[in-house]
């Protein structure tokens, strides 16, 4: 079964409200291809807004807490963000893994909770600079997808996103032969946990110093679904393009 591309705006800690005509342009353009699935994911502040701004859009949360409700100051909620009209999260992001000390236990907690919270889930994985210089990112990417994954789920609300930190927010990206690589051995990860046949179903994303010049190849290499964007997809200019080479493949 072919997989619809997926390409995904992480704003990270940015954006005020005046940012908003920025993502009513980008769910505009997206209407042109309709072959691609477009999400925003804004900081929490922007969610309801953005929405509202663009009505019916898939908008999302960057993180969520494992937990339903309680004294978990500061933390948002996996049912929160679906209360609000948010139709997935990311979880596991590379900066929450080491920013805040988050564990594969953890991200697979998060995870969990934002499948029973009926949203759709965007969990990241990667690895290190010297993990890469090292020659072991595969066997690395590999322990975080098992570690990380939900004890139960449905293939059709879990996409898994590649990203080598090395490459986020650098400039720098991995060969496409590398980025093909590890797709298919993530594939063949999710295929012990879900089957060969739902793992096919399944979306990958590659996420690191996607732009406008280098998404084609890299939206075209094997088993890559999609993007996962950070810098690239605060502005129209920038973003639209990916969704335009997501559209072309
Ligand atoms: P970048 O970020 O596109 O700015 O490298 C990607 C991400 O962190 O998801």
């Amino acid at each position: 079964m072919a997989r619809r591309k997926y390409v995904v705006g992480n704003w990270k800690m940015n954006g005020l409200t005046a940012a908003l005509g920025e993502a009513q342009a980008i769910f505009d353009a997206a209407k042109a291809h309709p072959a691609v699935d477009v999400a925003l994911c804004p900081p929490f502040t922007l969610i309801g807004p953005m929405l509202a701004a663009a009505p019916g859009a898939a908008v999302g949360g960057q993180d969520c807490h494992s937990a339903v409700s309680g004294a978990y100051t500061g933390s948002v909620a996996a049912a929160m963000l679906a209360d609000i009209g948010a139709t997935l999260v990311i979880v596991g992001h590379s900066e929450r893994r080491e920013g805040f000390g988050e564990s594969d236990a953890d991200v697979k907690a998060k995870a969990e909770a934002a499948l029973a919270a009926g949203l759709s889930v965007i969990l990241c994985v990667g690895e290190p600079r010297e993990v890469r210089e090292s020659g072991g990112a595969i066997d690395y990417v590999l322990a975080q997808v098992a570690g990380s994954l939900p004890a139960d789920f449905d293939a059709s609300r879990l996409a898994i996103a590649y990203e080598p930190i090395w490459a986020i927010g650098t400039g720098l990206v991995p060969t496409v032969d590398d980025v093909a690589a590890m797709h298919g051995a993530i594939r063949a990860k999710l295929g012990e946990r879900a089957g060969s046949g739902a793992a096919g179903t399944m979306r990958i994303l590659y996420g690191g110093s996607v732009n406008a010049e280098n998404a084609a190849e890299l939206l075209g290499a094997g088993d890559v679904d999609g993007a996962l964007v950070g810098g690239a997809s605060l502005t129209a200019v920038k973003f639209v393009p990916i969704i335009a080479a997501g559209a072309g493949l």
